[in-house]
């Protein structure tokens, strides 16, 4: 049995380590495809593998014809929006995510970077306290969570939007469910985004959500690049000079954002939201464990595309 890990941002040396522990003690064979550029290389090291490992990187229909033996994929990490499930599901692949892993790392960052913005992106003049302010999550699943309750730790008041989780779960946090996308965004001094790249959310964010928002208040994007409407965000910002805009994942239309907006937006220079020691070590060993576990007891809890 052979596994692939295949990243184009490579995780830390102790996770891959760990990963190499867990898929050579059960007898299998590990290869390592880090760094690459260019999506040739991907094709020829998915040939022979029969379990891949990814973070981002995009398994696509090509990737899924060019791995002939491939039983299953994992996306060490949560949104699986990389991953061709209807060609994977095609050949009878299991994909599966490792939800819960790496959430700790991107709730942190999604703190950090409302604090970096409160503060004018650390450059001199009078900044501001995220304390007594109102910071609305929208969706509550693993990510929003964390940030909620860090939001609450520093004195925020936390409001949040998830039709899919139950009553109990906000009240457990202390958190104020509103009823309605458009009450959340209206209230919110800080809007942090955790919603998935689905059909239904890509391009949703923009304009009239912006412009509802209260004054000074900023919209934080650690989630997906793909659910901006970033044309619609860009006319916001152009109308209420208040507005703020920080994502770790650049904007189609960055260049132009940052050129008019100056210290009004900011984007990582590459996503960074997993991107820690600790986040690598639980989202990989967990897809290392999870790939062991499927070949050994046909066990797909974590299984994505059922
Ligand atoms: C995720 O969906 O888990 C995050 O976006 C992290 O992505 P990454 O593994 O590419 O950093």
């Amino acid at each position: 049995m052979k596994v692939l890990v295949a990243t184009e941002k490579p995780f830390a040396k102790r996770a891959v380590d760990g990963i190499r522990s867990i898929v050579e003690e059960a007898g299998y064979e590990l290869a390592l495809l880090e760094k690459y550029t260019d999506k040739t290389q991907l094709l020829e090291a998915v040939a022979d593998v029969d379990a891949l490992i990814v973070r981002s990187d995009k398994v696509t229909r090509e990737v899924i014809d060019a791995a002939r033996n491939l039983r299953i994929v994992v996306r060490a990490g949560a949104g699986y929006d990389n991953v061709d499930l209807a060609a994977a599901t095609e050949r009878g692949i299991v994909v599966m995510n490792t939800p819960g892993q790496n959430s700790n790392a991107v709730a942190e960052l999604a703190i950090a970077l409302m604090i970096f913005m409160a503060r004018n992106r650390f450059t001199p003049g009078t900044g501001s306290e995220i304390q007594g302010k109102t910071l609305g999550i929208h969706a509550y699943g693993h990510v929003g969570r964390l940030v909620g309750r860090k939001g609450k730790a520093l004195g925020m008041e936390v409001i949040a939007y998830d039709p899919f989780v139950g009553e109990e779960v906000f009240a457990a946090d202390g958190v104020k469910r509103v009823g309605s996308i458009a009450e959340l965004y209206a209230s919110s001094d800080y809007l942090s985004l955790h919603i998935p790249a689905t059909a239904e959310t890509k391009g949703s964010i923009g304009y009239d959500l912006l412009m509802s928002m209260p004054k000074g208040a900023t919209l934080v994007n650690t989630a997906r690049k793909e659910v901006i409407d970033e044309e619609g965000v860009l006319r916001a910002l152009t109308e209420r000079e208040d507005l703020k805009y920080v994502t770790d994942i650049a904007a189609g239309n960055q260049a132009e954002l940052d050129e008019k907006f100056g210290k009004r937006v900011f984007a990582t220079p590459k996503k960074m939201g997993a991107e820690t020691a600790e986040a690598n070590i639980n989202a990989g060993l967990a897809a290392a464990r999870q790939i062991v576990d499927f070949f050994r007891t046909g066990n797909t809890r974590f299984q994505v595309n059922k």
